[in-house]
Formats: C-alpha cells, sequence, structure tokens
C-alpha cells in the first residue's frame, strides 16, 4: 500500500505532467484537425476547378476540333508556406484568418497555346452559376514592371461535402505556354540563384518578355486568319467533314 495515491496535491511530478501533456496533446490535435479540414476544402477545389477546365477543352474539342488548353498544373500550397505567409502578414495563426487571408492555397495553372483562348476560358469559367468571381488581376493587359505576363483570378467554388457545402476560394493563373516558359525560367533565376549582375539581368529578362509577347501576338493573328479561312469546299466534302466531326465524339 505504499504507493497509493491519497490525494491530488500528493500526486508525483509524472503523473501530473502526463495531465499537462495530455492537455497539451488534444490542443494539438485539434489545431492538427482543425488544418486537415482546412486542405480537405482546398484539395477538393481544385479538383473541381481543375475538371472544369477538362470539360471546357473537351467541349471546344468537339465543337472546333483543337485543344485550347496545352496542360494544367495544380498544386496546394505546403503548410510551411501557409505558415510562413500567415508571418509574413503578422496574422496569427486560426483556421478563419487563413481562410479571410489567404487566396493562393488552392493553385490552378492553366496553359494555352493562344492568347484569345486565356479570356475564353476566363470568361468560359467565370460565368458558371456555381463559381464566384473575387478578383482579377490582367497581367497580361498590364504586365508587371519586370515584364511579367499572365491572367490571374481568384474564383470560389462550392464544394458539396456528406453533409454539409463550403465554399472555397482558388487562385486560377491562366497563361500562354510562351509566357509560362518566361516565369518559370524567372522565377527559378530569380529565386535560386545568387546573381552577380541583377540589374543587367533585369532588363535581358524585360526584353525576353517583349519578345514572347510579340511572338504570343503573331501566332495569335496566324491562327484567328486560318480560323477565318472557309476554303472552297463542294457541299459533299463539307458534309464528310462534318460526319468526321462525330467520329471524333463517339470514338
Ligand atoms: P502573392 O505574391 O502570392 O503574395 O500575392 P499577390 O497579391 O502579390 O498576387 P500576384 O498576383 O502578384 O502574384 C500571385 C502569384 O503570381 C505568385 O505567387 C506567382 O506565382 C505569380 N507571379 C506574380 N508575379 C510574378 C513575377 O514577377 N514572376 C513570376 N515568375 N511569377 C509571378
Ligand atoms: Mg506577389
Amino acid at each position: 500500500m505504499e504507493n497509493k495515491i491519497t490525494s491530488l496535491e500528493n500526486l508525483p511530478q509524472g503523473i501530473l505532467n502526463q495531465e499537462a501533456l495530455l492537455t497539451q496533446a488534444n490542443s494539438l490535435l485539434d489545431t492538427m484537425l482543425d488544418l486537415k479540414e482546412l486542405l480537405l476544402g482546398y484539395t477538393c477545389a481544385i479538383k473541381e476547378i481543375r475538371t472544369k477546365f477538362e470539360v471546357l477543352d473537351t467541349e471546344f474539342e468537339v465543337r472546333y476540333q483543337r485543344n485550347p488548353i496545352n496542360t494544367i498544373h495544380t498544386r496546394l500550397k505546403s503548410q510551411t508556406s501557409i505558415m510562413e505567409k500567415m508571418m509574413r502578414k503578422g496574422l496569427p495563426i486560426t483556421k478563419e484568418n487563413i481562410e479571410a487571408n489567404l487566396h493562393d492555397i488552392a493553385g490552378i495553372r492553366v496553359i494555352c497555346s493562344y492568347v484569345d483562348d486565356i479570356y475564353r476560358l476566363a470568361d468560359a469559367l467565370t460565368h458558371q452559376d456555381d463559381i464566384e468571381l473575387i478578383a482579377v488581376k490582367d497581367y497580361i493587359k498590364n504586365p508587371k514592371p519586370n515584364g511579367y505576363r499572365s491572367l490571374h483570378l481568384i474564383v470560389s467554388v462550392p464544394i458539396f461535402f456528406a453533409e454539409q457545402t463550403k465554399k472555397i476560394q482558388a487562385e486560377v493563373q491562366i497563361r500562354t505556354i510562351a509566357m509560362d516558359f518566361w516565369a518559370s525560367l524567372e522565377h527559378e533565376i530569380k529565386y535560386k540563384k545568387q546573381i552577380r549582375n541583377p540589374e543587367e539581368i533585369a532588363e535581358k529578362l524585360k526584353k525576353c518578355a517583349d519578345v514572347i509577347s510579340y511572338t504570343d501576338t503573331m501566332m495569335q493573328d496566324i491562327r484567328t486568319e486560318i480560323d477565318s479561312y472557309q476554303g472552297e469546299k463542294t457541299e459533299e466534302e463539307q458534309i464528310i467533314e462534318k460526319l468526321k466531326r462525330f467520329d471524333k465524339v463517339l470514338g
């Protein structure tokens, strides 16, 4: 009977610590569950928006025999980046604060061949009944001083879970292959390497951005010209061509 605990005050130190640990563990668990819930929503928003773009791409392929989308990249912001950004903004890290202040936890980047397709896709997405457009940043019409071009949309999409519906925000970036090539290299050069002559590099990058913009405009002109030419096909040839489109749908 020597080790019997008779009152709370006489509890050995180890047991008191265990109680404190349990409280801590419960609080940590709550935080982790909050974060998991948060990331679940953003993961589903990425799936939902990716599918919307895939549907638009397929529709376009069937109707006009070409795909406006080259590739779709998606990314969920890492937990470290979420913490870093909240700290940079000087905000307490809570689920509510993260949801209200970070708009790019869910990121969808859509790469197109032609500039017109960027606006066509943005329009088609934002006109969908369930999509709410929160903000637009048109860095194509108004490029950043360094030459960065891309169309950014912040949208909100409802996610239908088993027992509730949640509106989740996502950042959509739509750009051409050429704009993406520039942005990827610029990002790599700027953030990953020590630069000896930053002004010179910035100037060269700006020149490259201008060349790329010119090329995009020329490629668009060529595309528009080709698309507008009806050709001199006989009625029979036109019917066969339209029938071929059905083969495509059914295949
Ligand atoms: P954050 O930069 O994410 O805090 O948001 P913001 O409000 O400044 O939005 P902005 O539209 O400027 O940038 C959002 C994202 O666009 C960035 O995270 C990058 O992915 C991309 N981006 C913006 N500017 C540049 C740029 O100059 N170069 C490259 N490579 N990417 C850029
Ligand atoms: Mg920024």
